[in-house]
């Protein structure tokens, strides 16, 4: 069965639009999947940190079963339907910002493009700083804030002007938040005047970039640096914001006021749907008309919103993601310790986006990007989804929906041990690694 599929898919299909696993999802539940084959896997992907409440979760079904039966799509721009006000509302409730409006799109790159369109309107300025390591996007203007070669940006050579990038701190890559700090200050020296500045776009926690979490105190920092030059904050909370984290948005954990807020992912509880929150000062900046899309808020898409805040508070996921982030960490940090694993390190998560790192050395100082795709090759022949990431391309990220069981964690910690000694052997770990 997967073996035809997978040839109809070759001969359909640009390799360009790739997939990590070669299998074909046959039905989900939770924070389980099955194949086409029959074979079953344990979920830390969650569709990449999309399913926080898990497949198919009743009340998600329920939601869009009911707006099914009303209207699937009208069109925003043309009238006016209230699930789309509601989310927005809800939004605005949640969002650390004060006096917050938001409005709905269909993508976490569409998201992030308005966002760094409204902060070029509002402010009248052009220029965006960035990050290295950064991810917010595959369109042509996401992409040009994204800060990551291969393999997204390398071959598209025409990126739109105005965006710079600085180091993303990572000290145990050699990047104090200092060193940041200073190459933004060479940067208003040598490339752009602080008042030609537009924004600043910062994802609290990186997550293609490797689950990296930009220390409170170096985001407490740039938002002065913001507040002191009229620049915008702009907090790209698509993969790291709807509970995530322990808390609603990872923004939080800082104090962080942000002036604008993309989010997308787990908003839409596995439909399409992305938006942008922001401060109505700087929102009502911008020209009626100019915001939005054809299908840019779709009511099936806002009626499963709407039930995955109702869960979210309701089943605590908020504390569950914590739980499990703490249950995670435990665990990996004892099959790090394990002789018969590859080099492994660099343990960390905020709540349950969690993360760990694969060395070619003992001593943790050459990143390896082969095997860390073994590795989540391997866990799928072991029935375990987890997806490789990061600036190094050695970070292995584990993103379980936040309904996932203890029962089930486990279960999955197991099959990704499995994994993992079964690469060496504790006498060639030593050889290869020594
Ligand atoms: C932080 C961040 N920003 C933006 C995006 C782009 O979202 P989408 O793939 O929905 O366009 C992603 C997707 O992974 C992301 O993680």
């Amino acid at each position: 069965m997967t073996e035809t599929l997978l040839n109809r898919r070759k001969a359909a299909i640009p390799a360009g639009a790739a997939t990590s696993h070669p299998f074909f999802v046959d039905r989900a539940e939770g924070s389980e999947l099955w194949d086409t084959d029959g074979k079953h896997y344990v979920d830390f992907v969650a569709g990449i940190a999309v399913m926080n409440v898990g497949h198919r979760h009743p009340r998600v079904m329920a939601a869009i079963a009911a707006q099914m039966d009303r209207y699937a799509h009208v069109a925003w721009p043309v009238q006016h339907y209230e699930p789309y006000v509601a989310v927005c509302e809800r939004l605005n409730a949640v969002a650390p910002i004060n006096d917050a409006v938001s409005f709905l799109v269909n993508t976490g790159a569409e998201a992030t493009e308005n966002a760094v369109k409204i902060a070029r309107l509002a402010t009248g300025r052009s220029g965006i700083i960035a990050f290295t390591g950064s991810f917010h996007g595959r369109t042509n203007l996401a992409l040009s804030l994204t800060g990551k070669v291969a393999p997204l940006r390398a071959s598209y050579p025409h990126f739109q002007p105005g965006i710079f990038h600085i180091p993303f701190p990572i000290p145990d890559h050699g990047t104090s938040e200092e060193e940041s700090l200073r190459a933004l200050d060479h940067l208003f020296r040598a490339s752009i005047s602080p008042d030609q500045v537009a924004a600043i776009l910062v994802e609290p926690v990186q997550g293609e970039g490797g689950y990296y979490m930009a220390p409170p105190a170096f985001l407490q920092k740039i938002q002065q640096i913001c507040s002191d030059h009229g620049i915008l904050f702009i907090a790209d909370e698509i993969q790291s914001g709807f509970g995530r984290t322990g808390k609603f948005f990872a923004i939080e954990h800082s104090g962080v006021e942000p002036d604008l807020i993309p989010v997308a992912k787990g908003i839409g509880g596995g439909l399409p749907l992305a938006g942008v929150i922001g401060k109505r000062s700087v929102m009502d900046k911008v020209m009626p008309g100019s915001l939005g899309g054809t299908f840019a808020g779709n009511p099936l898409a806002c009626a499963a919103s709407l039930a995955v805040f109702d869960i979210i508070r309701d089943e605590g996921l908020l504390d569950r993601a914590t739980a499990i982030g703490q249950h995670l960490t435990t665990a990996l940090a004892r099959i790090t310790a394990r002789t018969d694993v590859p080099p492994i390190g660099a343990v960390r998560g905020l709540g349950a986006m969690v993360a760990f790192e694969v060395f070619k050395t003992e001593d943790h100082s050459v990143p390896d990007s082969d095997t860390t795709k073994t590795i989540a090759t391997r866990a799928a022949a072991e029935g375990l989804l987890v997806l490789p990431c990061g600036y190094w391309g050695n970070t292995i990220r584990i993103a379980p929906p936040l309904t996932t069981t203890d029962k089930l964690l486990d279960e999955g910690l197991n099959r990704l041990t499995r994994a993992l000694t079964g690469l060496y052997s504790n006498t060639i770990r030593k050889e290869n690694h020594a």
